[in-house]
C-alpha cells in the first residue's frame, strides 16, 4: 500500500496501474479535513465542484465559479503534504475556447496551487485537453455521469446503458488518453462498461458508482463521512455518521450553555485565569446567585491573563 510520506506525483499513477496498486481518491474542500485525509494516506484529493452541493448548498454544480474552486483549492493545497491535489474546472470555464480554458486552468495552478485539473467530457473537449497538456498542465478526464451536463442528461442517472452509449464512452475515453489525459474518472456506468474502458486504457480509471474493476475509486468525502444527508447516491458507502455525531455535540453544547453547565467555574477549569492587578476589578453583574455569580467575578480578558491560552 502506497501510504509512505513520499508526495504523490502525476507519473506515479500510471505506475500504480501497471503494478495493480489501487488508487484512492476523495474530495476535499478545506484545510482541516485535508490534513486528516493526508494522514490517512489518501492518494488524490479532488477539490470537486461538488462543493456547490455539499458546501455552498446549491442544487447542482452548474453555478459553481472558478473563484469558488480557487478559494477552496488554496485551503486544500496549504494542508496537503502527500496527496496530489486535483482541482475541478467549473462549468463553462473550459468549453468556450481552448484559450479561455488555458487562462482559467492557469489560475487553478498559479493561485490555487493545484497539481492537476479535471474536466468533464470526451471527444468534444479533446483538443482543449491537448492544449493544456502541451502547456504542462496535467489533466484528468471525467466521463459517464457528468454532473455539469445534468440538464441535458435529465437528472443524475446511470449512463452508458445501451451498447451504442457504451461504445461512445469507450471512444471518448480513448480520445482523452490520446489527448494526454493522465487519468479518467468514470461515474455511474455499468460495471462491465467501466471494466472494458479500464482494460483498453493505459492510463488509470478512477470509478465512482462504476463497480470494482476500475484502477481506483473516488467518493465525495461528505458522503463517505455521513455528513450530507440531502441525497445519498446508492453506490456510496458511509464509513462514519459524522452528521449524527455533530448534531449530538451541538445539541449537548446548546443544552449545557442554556442550563449553565458550560462553561465550568474557574475553580474547576485547568486554564486558571487571574485578574491582572492593573485592571479594575468588576463585581459580578447579578447578585443573589450565590456561588455561580461569585465565580464569574473577575472579568479579565483571556488574552491578558490566562496562563494556559489555547484554541477553544
Ligand atoms: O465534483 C466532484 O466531487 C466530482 C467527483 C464526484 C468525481 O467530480
Amino acid at each position: 500500500m502506497n501510504t509512505s510520506p513520499k508526495k504523490v506525483r502525476v507519473p506515479d499513477l500510471a505506475l500504480m496501474k501497471e503494478q495493480g496498486e489501487r488508487i484512492v481518491m476523495l474530495t476535499a474542500y478545506d484545510a482541516t479535513m485535508t490534513r486528516l485525509f493526508d494522514r490517512a494516506g489518501i492518494d488524490l484529493l479532488l477539490v470537486g465542484d461538488s462543493l456547490g452541493n455539499v458546501i455552498l448548498g446549491l442544487d447542482t454544480t452548474v453555478p459553481v465559479t472558478l473563484d469558488d474552486i480557487i478559494h477552496h483549492t488554496r485551503a486544500v493545497t496549504r494542508a496537503a503534504s502527500r496527496a496530489l491535489v486535483v482541482a475541478d474546472m467549473p462549468f463553462l470555464t473550459y468549453q468556450v475556447s481552448a484559450d479561455e480554458a488555458m487562462r482559467n486552468a492557469a489560475r487553478l495552478f498559479q493561485e490555487g496551487g493545484a497539481a492537476a485539473v479535471k474536466l468533464e467530457g470526451g471527444s468534444a473537449i479533446a483538443n482543449t485537453v491537448r492544449r493544456l497538456v502541451a502547456a504542462g498542465l496535467p489533466v484528468m478526464g471525467h466521463l459517464g455521469l457528468t454532473p455539469q451536463h445534468v440538464h441535458r442528461l435529465g437528472g443524475m442517472r446511470q449512463q452508458a446503458r445501451t451498447d451504442k452509449a457504451a461504445l461512445e464512452l469507450i471512444s471518448d475515453a480513448l480520445a482523452l488518453e490520446d489527448a494526454g489525459a493522465f487519468a479518467i474518472v468514470i461515474e455511474a456506468v455499468p460495471d462491465a462498461v467501466a471494466e472494458e474502458v479500464t482494460a483498453r486504457l493505459k492510463i488509470p480509471t478512477i470509478g465512482i458508482g462504476a463497480g470494482p474493476h476500475c484502477d481506483g475509486q473516488v467518493l465525495v468525502s461528505y458522503d463517505v463521512l455521513g455528513l450530507f444527508d440531502r441525497f445519498v447516491p446508492p453506490f456510496v458507502k458511509q464509513y462514519a455518521q459524522l452528521g449524527e455525531t455533530i448534531l449530538n455535540a451541538a445539541k449537548n453544547y446548546a443544552e449545557e450553555v442554556r442550563n449553565g453547565e458550560f462553561p465550568p467555574s474557574a475553580v474547576a477549569r485547568r486554564d486558571v485565569f487571574s485578574l491582572s492587578p492593573s485592571l479594575p476589578h468588576r463585581s459580578p453583574t447579578k447578585v443573589g446567585e450565590g456561588e455561580r455569580a461569585g465565580e464569574r467575578g473577575p472579568f479579565a480578558p483571556a488574552s491578558l491573563n490566562s496562563t494556559a491560552v489555547g484554541p477553544g
